[in-house]
């Protein structure tokens, strides 16, 4: 489909989500002829640029962070021209003013009121200045051309999340409002309803009949680097469990909707994330462990403990580590639990969902019982991006003994360099697609999930805060956690607690 002109304002355009993610993305997405035919990008800054020389900064950030730097100068050059760069203030209603005349140009130069995206890659305070701004200056209105993208936090609890909506919806219609969870742009995310729904073979095993337990890892070896502030405030619960984790979930828990349509999709994740069971006050040390992160050594690297960190309180109690089991009360899922865990500072970069099929309990096989393995699927989100099914067969030879095998498929085989996460995300933006962001009543009932033992965390004293050394897999007690009920952590990644040595 053709998409109209547009206008695409990025406030926040000399900040680091620009320079790595997004202007980046912008280009691959014309080289990929994805753009519109006419479109104008202006990069909102507080830094004073010369328009060359922000090109050029683009241009560098491009070589340094985009997957593909390998394209012919005139592409860069064609592209280029639709750079702009305009030195604001937000604060200023000036700057809204002197905005809106560029904008207009834009109209003025293709001869039709083109669309306007708003990309607001600024501090959550300012959102609110920023979105009555564009009101009150005529620079967006109510019809659904004109979007407003942002990202994390929404909010910063559920009654912080709820008033956040409240004043967006002053401003702005719900199918006018873009909320990205950059997870849900990745390809092994998205294809997880793909190969849920588009085959036969797997939907009707994907309940409490079939299912014993189902696995939810994001573990992440850098640790909060230049964030420390930014994170102390927040902690894993806030910055990858309320959204990142709960985002999978329902990829991999919710219903399949009556049509491949964004607002049944997002109807049917809204419904899953009610029916999460939610954890009381004193169950919370049954459900979840929190922990946080010692010195240690990574990649034979000395790493500091997260309390020595630049910007993080010396005396933090913020955590850096969770492990939490949930249940989801439908009929699909009664009494399967989903494990997710979730750390800095860890061993390995390693995204997965792993689901652990029911034990074969009555088999009349001769082989020695003791070697049948549970069937496995595990779904590796990255680095590595594959699916694998795992399955007992015959070892070949004169006798009937078993062993575990694997069926793969691997992305990069068949998709060596396929789009990041942005390009995704911009592309459906542009298109007017709402099927990958997060709605409004999704933002608040994923932090009513963890408004209980958010609160605990910080005000209570129930719940102890380990840790654990960096460079290992998290706390003990997060594998103990499993145990009690038979369970270990699965991975195709060797999950040894021992550190390097
Ligand atoms: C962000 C979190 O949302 O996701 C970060 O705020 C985290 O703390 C990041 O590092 C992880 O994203 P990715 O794509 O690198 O897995």
């Amino acid at each position: 489909t053709l998409i109209k002109p547009t206008s695409i304002v990025v406030f926040g355009g000399t900040g680091d989500l620009a320079k790595r993610k997004l202007f980046p993305a912008f280009f691959n997405l014309y080289i990929d002829g994805r753009m519109p035919q006419q479109f104008q990008i202006i990069a909102l800054g507080r830094q004073k640029y010369e328009l060359e020389a922000f090109r050029d900064y683009v241009h560098d950030n491009i070589m340094a962070f985009s997957r593909n730097t390998n394209f012919l100068p005139e592409q860069w050059n064609d592209f280029k021209e639709h750079i702009t760069f305009f030195n604001a203030n937000i604060n200023d209603d000036q700057s809204y003013q002197e905005l809106r005349g560029l904008v207009e140009q834009n109209d003025a130069s293709w001869g039709v009121r083109g669309n306007r995206l708003f990309y607001l890659s600024i501090a959550p305070n300012f959102i609110d200045k920023v979105s009555t701004g564009l009101k009150n200056f005529g620079l967006a209105d109510n019809t659904t051309g004109d979007r407003i993208i942002f990202e994390k936090p929404f909010g910063y609890d559920k009654s912080s999340a709820i008033e956040l909506n409240k004043l967006l919806a002053r401003t702005f219609h719900e199918e006018q409002i873009y909320r990205i969870d950059h997870y849900l742009g990745k390809e092994t995310v998205q294809n997880i309803l793909a190969f849920r729904f588009g085959n036969s073979i797997f939907e009707p095993l994907w309940n409490n009949r079939h299912i014993d337990s189902v696995q939810i890892t994001v573990a992440e070896q850098v640790g909060v680097e230049n964030r420390g502030e930014y994170y102390d405030h927040s902690g894993a619960l806030r910055d990858m469990i309320q959204n990142h984790l709960l985002q999978i979930l329902c990829m991999v828990a919710m219903d399949a909707p009556n049509e491949f349509e964004s607002e049944q999709i997002r109807d049917k994740k809204a419904e899953l994330l009610k029916s999460v069971r939610r954890i009381k006050r004193e169950d919370i040390n049954h459900y979840t462990v929190r922990a946080q992160y010692a010195a240690g050594t990574i990649n034979g690297q000395a790493k500091k403990g997260y309390k020595e960190e630049p910007g993080v309180n010396p005396n933090s109690t913020t955590e850096t580590f969770v492990a939490m089991k949930f249940y989801i009360d439908n009929a699909r899922w009664q009494g399967v639990p989903f494990y997710m865990r979730t750390g800095k500072s860890l061993r390995q970069k390693h995204s997965a969902v792993v689901i652990n099929f029911k034990d074969i309990t009555k088999t009349k096989f001769p082989a020695n019982r003791g070697d049948i393995e549970n069937n496995q699927l595990t779904i590796n989100i990255q680095p590595e991006m594959d699916i694998r099914l795992s399955f007992m067969t015959k070892q070949p030879g004169l006798d009937m003994e078993m062993k575990p095998a694997e069926m793969v498929f691997d992305y990069f085989q068949c998709a060596p360099n396929s789009p990041e996460a942005y390009e995704t995300l911009l592309l459906d933006v542009l298109d007017g697609d709402s099927t990958l962001f997060m709605r409004s009543d999704q933002v608040e009932e994923a932090w009513d999930i963890i408004e209980t033992i958010q609160d605990e965390w910080e005000h209570g004293d129930l719940s102890p805060i380990y840790t654990y050394p960096a460079g290992s897999w998290g706390p003990e007690e997060a594998d103990e956690l499993l145990k009690r009920q038979g369970h270990r952590w699965l991975s195709s990644v060797p999950q040894t607690t021992k550190l390097e040595t």
